[in-house]
């Protein structure tokens, strides 16, 4: 694999090709907010959080640095004005629907999100997808799903593989930003029960 270099906030990174600009921004220390991004995982793209501006010949694009890949003299800037106000917004909107998160607690004072400035509708799940696809990739247990769709989606454990699997597993509850994950787990281990 060959090394290519591109510059991130401002700073020189060698990343290897097939990189995405996160992983890039993370191996040279470079912070950049994520919520539905793993390591193990393929990559989703699904909350925009990672959001970042490229700029090239005077103009600035964005684009999501979990998908996008590192590319040769590419120059990647991880905050602005813009990318700060568009981080505030999805935080906004998620907090309307985990006001009690304390990841998302914590990144809204960064970007100085207003938890109420959206009407809540608390449903718990902000849809990262972590939990579903942590099971399926890398669990091989398929134990949980989302079901519905659009505002009604949610998560669901298939209480019949749930039984069965999570009991000794539970690797995909520390990974749940919210507490969603573990009441939909109680709820569905509930109706299970003898
Ligand atoms: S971390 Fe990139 S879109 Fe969620």
């Amino acid at each position: 694999m060959s090394e290519i270099l591109l510059q991130i906030d401002g700073k020189e990174v060698k990343a290897q090709e097939g990189m995405t600009i996160l992983e890039a921004a993370r191996s040279a220390g470079i912070f950049i907010p994520t919520l539905c991004y793993h390591e193990e995982l393929e990559p989703f793209g699904g909350c925009r959080l990672c959001i970042v501006e490229l700029e090239s010949r005077g103009s600035t694009r964005l684009v999501v640095s979990c998908v996008y890949l590192a590319e040769k003299n590419l120059v990647v800037r991880t905050r602005s004005e813009k990318i700060d106000r568009i981080r505030k917004m999805i935080l906004e909107l998620l907090l309307a629907h985990a006001p009690d998160s304390f990841v998302l607690e914590d990144l809204a004072k960064e970007y100085g999100a207003d938890r109420n400035r959206f009407g809540k509708e608390p449903s718990f799940c902000i849809h990262c997808g972590l939990c579903v696809r942590y099971c399926a990739e890398v669990a091989k247990k398929s134990a949980i799903g989302f079901v519905d769709r659009g505002i009604h989606k949610e998560i669901s454990f298939i209480p019949e593989i749930a039984a069965r699997e999570c009991m000794s597993c539970r690797k995909c509850f520390p990974l749940c930003p919210t507490e969603a994950l573990q009441a939909a787990y109680v709820l569905t281990m509930g109706l299970t029960a003898p």
